[in-house]
């Protein structure tokens, strides 16, 4: 039994992230996606209700993949929750330089080893990041992320309401 982990912010969940977890659960037995609840990076756009409700709306059809979240250092969940693999998308290898410093440190931290998978080539310039920026300027984001996504940021986009 092979438990991976595939931790990110996921605001939004974008196809990218999907074809990730879709590869993840072929090569594993089970996969868990967890949702980190206050991303280092800056304030999430959507609340932690919200990014689960969307990824598991958009995974419902795989039955080895669940979602979960964590506070707190990876490291630390990775232990909680049996696991036995990091999985990280990588899209362009610009990625990796910080992402291998990641890995390093995880695995200092926890002997746990980060494997890497490539998203399809499709989706190698989609990032969260990208994707809200462009929807909430106007563009149109159909073809990046998934339907209970595009919903919601259609909803908060209605309603002006762009913070978490
Ligand atoms: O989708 P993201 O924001 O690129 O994912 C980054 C994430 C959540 C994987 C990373 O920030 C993380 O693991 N955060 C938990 C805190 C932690 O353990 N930090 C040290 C990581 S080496």
């Amino acid at each position: 039994m092979t438990r991976a982990i595939y931790p990110g912010s996921f605001d939004p969940p974008t196809f990218g992230h999907l074809d990730v977890v879709a590869r993840a659960a072929k090569c594993f037995d089970e996969v868990i996606v967890a949702i980190v609840v206050n991303p280092q990076k800056r304030g999430p756009m959507f609340t932690l209700d919200e990014r689960v409700e969307m990824l598991r709306a958009s995974l419902a059809g795989m039955p080895n993949v669940r979602v979960e979240h964590f506070r707190g250092l990876l490291a630390d969940y990775l232990k909680a929750a049996g696991a036995d693999v990091i999985v990280k998308g990588l899209r362009v290898v610009s990625d990796f330089e910080s992402e291998m410093s990641a890995a390093m440190m995880n695995r200092s931290l926890s002997n746990v080893d980060t494997l890497f998978l490539m998203a399809d080539q499709r989706y190698s310039f989609v990032s969260s990041s990208l994707v809200k920026e462009v929807f909430f300027l106007g563009g149109d984001v159909t073809s990046l992320v998934p339907e209970p996504a595009l919903r919601l940021m259609t909803a908060k986009r209605g309603s002006g309401d762009t913070r978490a």
